[in-house]
């Protein structure tokens, strides 16, 4: 079979199917990107779930609770990274990316696409991060307006895929038409 690393077409093409497979296969790797944003202290990193990855568009998309820390962050410095280690390709994929958080109206339709108990998922009391004596202070249930999606538009996309006779790094970049360009890695 071939090695649709060897080209940088085929580099960017497994990139897309990949995050597309994190969309919909819950063990994929591209599943639980780790995700950067620019806080007040410097880099924050999390995991989060990849629930849009559309190539068309350039669009990733993430649901977070809107009293989250990183939509404070996100509204302050939209620039974010998100990074996927895709072990059986030994493919790290950095994604350099511009968040928009959508909220209200906007994601109604969200909203109502999502089964009950994954709606519990935004919205607990009190709202995250808030000091609590023990774990069961938190009560966890959807509350109305809590929920948001973190659009992104990917920038650039930057590939380390590590072999043998050698490592290849490559970069995409939107305003260069995604064409590419290889890096020593
Ligand atoms: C497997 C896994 C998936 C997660 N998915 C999300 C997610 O999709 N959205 C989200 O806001 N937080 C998610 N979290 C929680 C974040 O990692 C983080 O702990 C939380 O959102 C608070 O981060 P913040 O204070 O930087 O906003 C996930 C955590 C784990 C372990």
């Amino acid at each position: 079979m071939s090695d649709p690393f060897e080209t940088l077409s085929g580099t960017l093409d497994e990139v897309w199917r990949r995050l597309s497979r994190g969309v919909v296969e819950k063990r994929a790797p591209a599943r639980h990107p780790v995700m950067a944003t620019v806080g007040a202290e410097g880099a924050e990193a999390r995991i989060v779930v990849l629930r849009q990855a559309k190539r068309s568009k350039n669009r990733i998309e993430v649901h977070s609770d809107l009293r989250a820390a990183k939509v404070d962050e996100l509204r302050a410095n939209p620039q974010a990274s998100l990074v996927v280690w895709e072990p059986r390709a030994k493919l790290q994929i950095r994604l350099r990316v511009r968040f928009e958080v959508l909220e209200g109206d906007a994601v109604v339709p969200y909203w109502q696409a999502m089964p009950d108990p994954a709606r519990t998922l935004y919205g607990g009391t009190p709202a995250p991060g808030t000091p609590i004596a023990q774990p069961q202070d938190h009560v966890a249930g959807a509350k109305d307006g809590a929920y948001c999606v973190l659009r992104g538009t990917v920038v650039e996309v930057e590939t380390l895929q590590l072999g043998l006779p050698r490592h290849r790094r490559a970069v995409f970049r939107a305003a260069d038409g995604w064409q590419g360009a290889w890096r020593a890695p």
